[in-house]
């Protein structure tokens, strides 16, 4: 079966301690720490980019999920594997033409990749990605707009998660944004295994125990 793994999302934290803060998630039990890189173009707010995740890297050999909000994805790919980057998900809806150079290069830079929809994106649109002969790694499906955290869930969303996990039974499926004790039920009875959490984590007075919780919920 499925393993599930938990991701916090690094955008609900301090971001002047980033440092202690990962480390304080991974000592919670997180299997990785997502990384939000917004350009304030692709979405409507801006976080951090290479320069933070190499900075990052000196602190931990955690698996660094990142998560690229950005109009054009193939500029970051070199800067963000030489920052230490472990996966590199861009969004289908910036890589209309160019996603298998995208794919190709993530991947010469020793990146795992993955492919991002928002909310609109119509599932069809990642089927080739997944089943090309140089397919992602993961498909993150988007359970919010992108852009910032603390965002309510879509349940309408799982349709695609299950789509998905129909279609592709050994398949990372990653969901991403108002993910919690209330709402992981409906994200892992539809079939996703990875599993990003942000306020839910962040502002829980115990955040073990969420982190727990949610890992739990996932794994058979
Ligand atoms: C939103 C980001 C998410 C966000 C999740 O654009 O991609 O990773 O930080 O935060 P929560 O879990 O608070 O919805
Ligand atoms: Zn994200």
């Amino acid at each position: 079966g499925v393993t599930a793994k938990i991701a916090p999302s690094m955008l609900s934290s301090d971001f002047s301690n980033l440092a202690s803060e990962a480390a304080r998630m991974l000592d919670y039990g997180a299997d990785w720490l997502h990384m939000d890189i917004m350009d304030g173009h692709f979405v409507p707010n801006l976080t951090i980019g290479a320069p933070v995740i190499e900075s990052l890297r000196k602190h931990t050999k955690a698996y660094l999920d990142c998560h690229l909000m950005v109009t054009n994805p193939l500029d970051y790919v070199e800067p963000m594997g030489k920052a230490g980057a472990s996966g590199f998900t861009f969004h289908v809806e910036a890589s209309k033409d160019n996603w298998q150079e995208l794919v190709q290069k993530i991947k010469s830079k020793g990146m795992s990749p993955g492919v991002a929809l928002k909310p609109g994106t119509p599932i069809e649109e990642v089927f080739p990605l997944v089943e090309a002969d140089n397919p992602v790694d993961m498909v993150l499906v988007m359970t919010v707009e992108p852009g910032f955290g603390g965002q309510k869930f879509m349940p309408d969303t799982m349709d695609k998660v299950r789509t998905l996990r129909q279609k592709y039974p050994s398949l990372d499926i990653e969901v991403d944004g108002g993910l919690g004790p209330s709402t992981i039920a409906m994200a892992a009875s539809a079939g996703a295994n990875c599993i990003v959490a942000g306020s839910s984590v962040f502002g829980a007075p115990e955040p073990a125990h969420v982190i727990s919780l949610l890992k739990n919920s996932v794994e058979e």
